[in-house]
């Protein structure tokens, strides 16, 4: 019987365990976790989603509060086209994670950054150009480009010089979204190193519509690895969502996958960004207690614990702070549904809004649970501590896990 440590993801002559552990915003999948994936031969990813925040957290900058001051004029102005960010400030926020985080690594894996094309920060081109250049000059392994189609992403690396050395790659979740990112890139004569092939059963946001249960992952990677073959395109496959065990991942692998990407797993464990509290959340979680919903401005479904205290909260636009998802107008639909709000209860002194959440201030204070679908099966991976709590894994645990189990099984810690 057949483990995931009997594949090998091969780059050029690099050859790694076949385990990715995706990226996780905002800094749920910390520069920690992802060291421990490339300490342990795999891949990790660090996340570029609100780089400025978690600069300040960890390095120790001021960048909210410098942006905060700038624009706080703003904060009662519905109209947050004036809200920009400086770019410079983006670059330094972006250095500073991303060479920290490779000065650490050891080990023969690699640290991915993950780019999210929906953070559109009110000047969608300008601001990937600066995030994708940055993370590739201080020295990121490779980017996996994610929620979005990236139709002008690789042009905005095209001229730099580690565009054809970095490994880059991109996230879809259909045949027809990585046909439009070929096309378009086909003019600049390089192709992706990497697919992940990411199905309706992953955290964060979907790539898929509200009738995401009509889809499949072995489905979809089907299809898409017959027209890579048809178009005799050798570029490794690598399938993401609902993976939960290592005979899980090796069913994948057995059927033309060239290594799995998870996160589930890893959002209970000591190296994962979110707080102790929450990760109980999780782990504590029933089937019932998750649910795609259409709360993110983002237009993208995304999967969470219905009790995120971000669902149904009213607060106050953060842009000023924030405002990663203004789109290139300034807008966002959460401060519509917000206004729409308030004007509704004039004398209210705290409103709620049910249809859409302030996803820059809820993700950045860990109040929007975002999961992936069997998050209710992470109780069976540990065990019940004294005191009703559940016991929080290593990383490490968790890896070698997926890397050695067979038949279905979860390796419980001691
Ligand atoms: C808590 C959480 C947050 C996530 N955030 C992001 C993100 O910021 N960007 C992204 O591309 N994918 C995100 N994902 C998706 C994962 O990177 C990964 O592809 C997917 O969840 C794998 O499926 P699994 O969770 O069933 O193992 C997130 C997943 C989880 C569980």
């Amino acid at each position: 019987m057949k483990c995931v440590d009997d594949f090998r993801l091969q780059f050029g002559k690099q050859e790694l365990v076949p385990i990715i552990i995706g990226g996780m915003g905002v800094d749920i999948s910390t520069a920690e976790l992802a060291l421990e994936a490339a300490r342990l031969g795999g891949i990790g990813h660090i996340s570029d989603a609100m780089l400025p925040t978690v600069s300040d957290r960890r390095y120790e900058t001021h960048f909210v509060k410098e942006k905060l001051k700038q624009y706080k004029y703003n904060i009662d102005n519905s109209d947050k086209s004036a809200v920009k960010f400086d770019l410079g400030q983006i670059a330094e926020a972006t250095r500073l994670h991303v060479s920290k985080s490779m000065e650490a690594k050891r080990g023969e894996g690699m640290i991915f950054i993950n780019c999210m094309e929906k953070l559109t920060m009110n000047a969608p081109r300008e601001t990937l150009r600066v995030r994708l250049r940055t993370a590739l000059d201080a020295g990121i392994d490779g980017i996996t480009l994610s929620a979005g189609l990236h139709l002008s992403s690789f042009a905005l690396m095209e001229d730099h010089p580690r565009f054809r050395d970095a490994r880059l790659g991109i996230i879809v979740s259909s045949l027809r979204a990585l046909q439009l990112f070929l096309r378009k890139t086909a003019k600049l004569n390089r192709l992706p190193d990497f697919i992940v092939v990411e199905g309706p059963l992953a955290g964060g946001h979907l790539g898929f519509d509200m009738d995401w249960a009509k889809y499949d992952l072995h489905t979809i990677m089907a299809e898409i690895y017959q027209y890579l073959q048809t178009e005799k395109l050798n570029i490794p496959l690598i399938a993401a969502g609902g993976i939960f065990t290592g005979s899980d991942a090796v069913s994948f692998l057995e059927n033309g996958a060239a290594a799995v990407q998870v996160a589930t797993r890893f959002t209970a464990v000591h190296e994962c960004g979110l707080p102790e509290k929450v990760m109980q959340e999780y782990i504590k979680a029933t089937e019932s207690d998750i649910e795609v919903n259409t709360v993110s401005p983002t237009g993208y479904p995304m999967r969470m614990l219905k009790n995120s205290p971000a669902i149904g909260s009213g607060i106050r636009p953060g842009c000023e702070s924030y405002g990663y998802l203004l789109d290139g107008s300034g807008n966002c639909a959460y401060i519509e549904a917000y206004n729409r709000e308030v004007t509704a209860h004039p004398n209210a002194k705290k409103i709620s809004v049910k249809d859409k959440t302030c996803l820059c201030t809820h993700m950045r204070n860990f109040n929007c649970w975002t999961c992936g679908h069997y998050t209710y099966r992470l109780k069976d991976t540990t065990r019940r501590l004294p005191d009703g709590s559940y016991q929080i894994l290593s990383a490490e645990h968790v890896f070698r896990d997926y890397q050695f189990s067979v038949d279905q099984k979860i390796a419980m810690p001691d």
